[in-house]
């Protein structure tokens, strides 16, 4: 069960009263309440909360970058147990994970709607405020998994993109595996086996992080 906070004005229930002098407005504190609700989600790393903060991010986009960097953590520490040899760069897909949409900062109504336009605005955005393109990239590539010369670390932050919500993406669950029996000298049938059931674990608990996302609004 997720914990409750503040609901959203307008749902009738709890509306969170006009921001008072010195007081954050009400869409940061949902947005605040979003990044550090315990609810059973790990908290992002601190580099990324803070640009969340600072930019404002729609409540609805902070709880959703909650639900996918808790559940990115799941397969990097999988992927570092059993395929040490992959030598993934687990804190870049954490952070790829835990800003992947930040675009939609710039673009709210693809929170709510289709639309591509926060993928290259979400990297420049990152670029902007510092950050390597090294890390910054994933905003742009979890939309491009299927391009040639993609990264492990981006397939990982993809796979968690669709994986949070149980939605199981064979394509992409394909390359990973191919990725990971390449440098393991393994079969892919012999690696995906085991993949399929860390999936199938992680995937039972979208149900929660769903619920959880669809208790922050789009905006308030
Ligand atoms: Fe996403």
């Amino acid at each position: 069960m997720v914990a409750g906070h503040p609901a959203a004005p307008g749902s009738g229930v709890g509306r969170v009263p006009a921001a008072k002098p010195g007081v954050l407005p009400a869409a940061a504190r949902l947005t605040r309440h979003a990044l550090t609700e315990v609810a059973g989600l790990r908290r992002l790393p601190p580099s990324a909360e803070a640009l969340l903060s600072e930019l404002d991010a729609p409540p609805r986009l902070a709880a959703h970058l909650r639900a996918v960097h808790d559940v990115a953590c799941a397969p990097v520490s999988w992927v570092e147990r059993h395929h040490p040899e992959a030598a993934v760069d687990g804190d870049a897909v954490k952070f790829g994970a835990a800003t992947h949409d930040i675009g939609k900062v710039l673009h709210p109504n693809e929170l709510s709607g289709p639309g591509s336009a926060h993928e290259p605005a979400g990297r420049e955005l990152l670029l902007a405020r510092g950050v390597d393109e090294r890390l910054a990239r994933f905003a742009r590539t979890h939309a491009f998994w299927a391009e040639d010369g993609i990264e492990l670390e981006d397939l990982l932050v993809s796979l968690a993109d669709e994986v949070w919500k149980a939605k199981r993406v064979p394509d992409l669950e394909q390359l990973v595996t191919e990725r990971l029996a390449a440098v393991a000298g393994q079969e892919p049938w012999e690696v995906f086996l085991a993949l399929d059931d860390e999936l199938d674990r992680i995937a039972s608990g979208a149900d929660a992080r769903l619920a959880f996302q669809a208790s922050y609004p789009v905006s308030a």
